[in-house]
């Protein structure tokens, strides 16, 4: 059966996009406005939705782990 590779490109995506939200957050008003926006502000939205797709997609280890242990 071909490996899913789904799980890897989402996780690469939202560890890259972690870096890029402490960089640019840390670097801060050192930014232009107009990269700021799209490169923090914007990208937030990106880092959310990456984040909730990783924790749909691990869901049931969640469940398992976190709601059904004793
Ligand atoms: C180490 C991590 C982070 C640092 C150092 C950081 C730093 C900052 C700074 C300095 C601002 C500008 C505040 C201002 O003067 O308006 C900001 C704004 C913002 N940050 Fe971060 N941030 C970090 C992580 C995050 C994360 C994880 C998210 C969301 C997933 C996020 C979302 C936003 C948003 C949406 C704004 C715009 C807020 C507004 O305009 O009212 N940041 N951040």
């Amino acid at each position: 059966m071909p490996k899913n590779k789904t799980p890897k490109i989402v996780n690469t995506a939202l560890l890259l996009l972690l870096i890029n939200q402490v960089v640019t957050g840390m670097l801060g008003m050192k930014l232009s406005t107009t990269f700021f926006e799209w490169g923090h502000r914007r990208a937030a939205w990106l880092l959310i939705t990456a984040a909730a797709v990783h924790l749909a997609m691990n869901w049931n280890w969640i469940k398992a782990n976190y709601f059904e242990g004793k």
